[in-house]
């Protein structure tokens, strides 16, 4: 039914990642950043403009008309009603807003802005699209799990298709920020703890959301957020204090950004957090010299929310007016939702303080972007309450959003090869709070998603088994609060099943902005109700539901077979039974490490090896770097991932020298010696043995998914050159050095796969 080969392009990106390397700091240096060229016309209009109507166009607020989510996402601390909001309009006093209410709200908002203001400069309507926008896909940690940068292209490329009909010219995604504390709810929202994988799936979703021609109207301005290091915060606490190594700056969680820059993003959003007791808002090191003057970037900047605001309780701004101020100079264009830039502006420019030449800098540029999309020649271009209608969860989107989440599941484990499960002659219990019901489905961020649309666990799986009423479902459990009686009928029905599908794990509200876990943990209540069916012996299969990485334990981390879901959006139910009855061979890949213990955050496989790394995973040496009773390694690492083939690698072969000019060709024969069609990601990693600076144990370098048919083997053939050694050395600038590097070509980050070593020699 569906197309699993994968695209060409999706295999060439695979293959040519070594090629295309993004995470390297020198490529970096040699790109064009993404370019705004300024039409002739927009001088003529920022001359005839009012101070009060420049701070206008630097001021975006949210919807007042919005729906219901959006309101409780956002709630608008001014508190606008939208014929206060109209009245802003025919001032000139706005730019636009954010998370509103669909085409309708849209026009009669811009029809007040071209009928009724003074300089009828068109309006920006902005929204949180993140992972769709009626049809939902899966949460984007889930769908970088596929290792498939063209799928997360033509994902993005479907939300534009249905948001840019709903009125709505950009969006505020990609969220590029690495996550290497799962305990940060924010996970969910990004690629994971990757350099590599964040670079190519920041990139694909750049492409996909602005498209070919940011004029279409099908395409929607892109935004790289949050600018810089959110992931970063001290243990995992949303908001909290950022203080990392310009150097660790430069190599993790600066290049997605530098990436979605390359690929032609023209929006960053300023973080949240400050780096260093710098406030990114206020931050003009990040926002003009690296941003500007380093990386050339001529889009515009945006505050993230009341981030200016915010700077008042970081203790870096004395008031809202110096709040103001400081965002402005520091290099933020654009104030959302606090509306300091309108009340501020003004009178900071008349006290002299901040040069009207800067103001015009920054409204010609929003000027640009408004005409850039196409905005100037045709306000309505993405305006049609019709077209909202008809490009609203088609068939092709909802096909997608399946095939995406059957690519999106990750097959942790599956002793005694318990899946996948046959179609009939089985009665299958699912259990769990998960189990059914028009809930959890979609995940979290989604504005404009109904769960309603969704389908559930049980109707996935009722619609592929040939006789419904072997399905039985049993909640068990509420997801943090225990259900009376739960326990007692979830053991019944397992007693009563031939396999157990056990659906638990966290609801959609545990993970996204604010939602911090202090323990990354199945809660008490679900693990309780794990151990009891697990007591039953029946044979299990956990269904896992989350947003992040999580310590699994006990009945749950034992169990015989484990799928992690996330949350996969509209065909949820669709594409896990796509993967429990082997219509589909799991194909996805940990984007983040699980770890063995909550205690290890933040746990990454790119650590340091330390000056005391114990020497082997199967006994703990003391005073070595290891906590008690715990190997440092992960219990499932980033990159692992089974399929229903049985996947071996042999044949490495590599010469033993990289040349300081030359290429370094690297092959390995990867073969499915199994009796079912598998896709494998052949990841390459290297190790720089003794370097200037001290080097991760591993780093991915390369990928390849490729499918293979029972039996089959190909030989895969990846490319190595000095500028994928590239570090960031003592002096903050890119650098290579001669030596030793290990070399592995593997199914994980922590398996052993096949390994070679080479020399790079000057
Ligand atoms: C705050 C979030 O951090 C950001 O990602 C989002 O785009 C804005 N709110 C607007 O909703």
């Amino acid at each position: 039914m569906y197309d699993t080969r994968i695209s060409r392009r999706a295999a060439l990106l695979g293959a040519g990642a070594v090629a295309a390397w993004v995470s390297n700091p020198a490529r970096a240096m040699l790109q064009a950043a993404a370019q705004l060229p300024v039409p002739a016309f927009v001088d003529g209009l920022v001359a005839k403009m009012t101070l009060a109507e420049k701070a206008g166009q630097l001021t975006l607020m949210p919807a007042a008309w919005s729906g219901g989510t959006a309101t409780a996402l956002n709630p608008a601390t001014q508190g606008s009603s939208f014929d206060t909001q109209l009245d802003e309009v025919r001032q000139g006093s706005i730019t636009g807003v954010f998370n509103g209410n669909g085409a309708e709200m849209a026009r009669r908002m811009q029809t007040a802005a071209m009928t009724q203001s003074r300089l009828k400069i068109p309006l920006l309507f902005a929204a949180d699209v993140i992972h769709g926008h009626r049809t939902i896909f899966p949460v984007p940690v889930g769908e970088a799990a596929s290792f498939e940068p063209d799928l997360a292209e033509r994902t993005a490329r479907m939300a534009s298709y249905e948001a840019a009909a709903a009125g709505i010219d950009w969006t505020f995604a990609p969220m590029v920020d690495i996550a290497r504390d799962q305990r940060w709810g924010r996970t969910m929202e990004g690629a994971g703890e990757d350099v590599l994988l964040g670079n190519l799936i920041a990139e694909a979703r750049v492409r996909g959301f602005q498209g070919k021609d940011l004029k279409a109207n099908d395409a929607m301005l892109a935004c790289a957020k949050h600018f810089a290091a959110y992931g970063a915060a001290e243990a995992g606490l949303d908001y909290s204090t950022v203080d990392v190594s310009e150097r660790t700056l430069r190599e993790v969680y600066l290049p997605p950004f530098k990436a979605a820059l390359d690929a032609g993003v023209l929006s960053f959003m300023a973080s949240f957090n400050e780096i260093s007791g710098v406030p990114s808002t206020g931050n003009e090191w990040l926002m003009r010299k690296l941003l500007r003057d380093e990386w050339g970037f001529e889009g515009f900047v945006v505050s993230d929310y009341t981030g200016d605001m915010e700077m008042i309780d970081h203790g870096f701004a004395q008031d809202l007016r110096e709040a103001a101020k400081l965002a402005f100079l520091a290099g933020v264009d654009m104030s959302m939702t606090s509306g300091f830039y309108r009340q501020h502006l003004p009178e900071l420019v008349e006290a002299g303080e901040v040069p009207v030449a800067r103001v015009d800098e920054l409204v010609r540029k929003v000027l640009a972007m408004k005409a850039r999309l196409g905005l100037f020649e045709d306000p309505f271009r993405r305006i049609d309450a019709k077209r909202e209608k008809t490009r609203s969860r088609t068939k092709a989107a909802t096909a997608l959003s399946r095939e995406a989440g059957r690519k999106s599941i990750v097959l942790l484990k599956n002793q005694g090869d318990l899946l996948p499960l046959p179609k009939s002659g089985k009665k299958i219990a699912i259990i769990g709070p998960f189990a059914a019901g028009q809930h959890d489905l979609n995940g979290p961020w989604v504005v404009y998603g109904d769960q309603a649309n969704a389908t559930d666990l049980a109707s996935g799986v009722r619609a592929a088994v040939a006789d419904k009423a072997s399905v039985t479902v049993t909640p068990g459990s509420g997801v943090e609060e225990p259900l009376a009686g739960g326990i007692e009928a979830a053991v019944a029905a397992a007693q009563a099943a031939d396999v157990v599908l056990l659906a638990i794990g966290e609801s959609e509200t545990m993970s996204g902005e604010a939602q911090s876990r202090a323990e990354i943990v199945m809660p008490a209540p679900q693990q309780a109700l794990a151990e009891a069916v697990a007591a039953t012996g029946k044979p299990i299969v956990v269904v896992l539901k989350n947003g992040r990485a999580l310590a699994l334990q006990g009945a749950v981390a034992n169990a015989p077979a484990i799928l992690v879901t996330w949350f996969l959006g509209t065909e949820t139910g669709n594409a896990i039974a796509d993967v429990l009855f082997g219509a589909y061979s799991p194909s996805a890949r940990l984007p983040c490490s699980f770890p063995r213990s909550p205690g290890q955050q933040p746990y990454y496989y790119a650590h340091k090896q330390t000056g005391r790394p114990n020497p082997s995973d199967d006994k703990l040496e003391p005073y070595k770097a290891h906590y008690r009773g715990i190997p440092n390694k992960a219990l499932y690492p980033f990159g692992h991932g089974l399929t229903y083939g049985v996947i071996e690698y042999t044949d490495l072969q590599a010469a033993p020298k990289l040349a300081w000019d030359g290429d370094l060709s690297v092959s390995v024969r990867v073969s499915n010696r199994g009796k079912r069609a598998a896709e494998e990601v052949v990841q390459l990693y290297i190790r720089d043995r003794v370097a200037s600076v001290t080097r991760p144990v591993r780093e991915l370098k390369a990928f390849r998914k490729l499918a293979l048919a029972p039996g089959q083997s190909e030989t895969v053939t990846f490319k190595l050159r000095r500028d994928l050694l590239l570090f960031i050395g003592r002096d903050d600038k890119p650098t290579v050095e001669p030596g030793t590097f290990d070399l592995w070509v593997a199914p994980s980050a922590e398996a052993e796969g096949v390994h070679t070593t080479f020399e790079l020699v000057r």
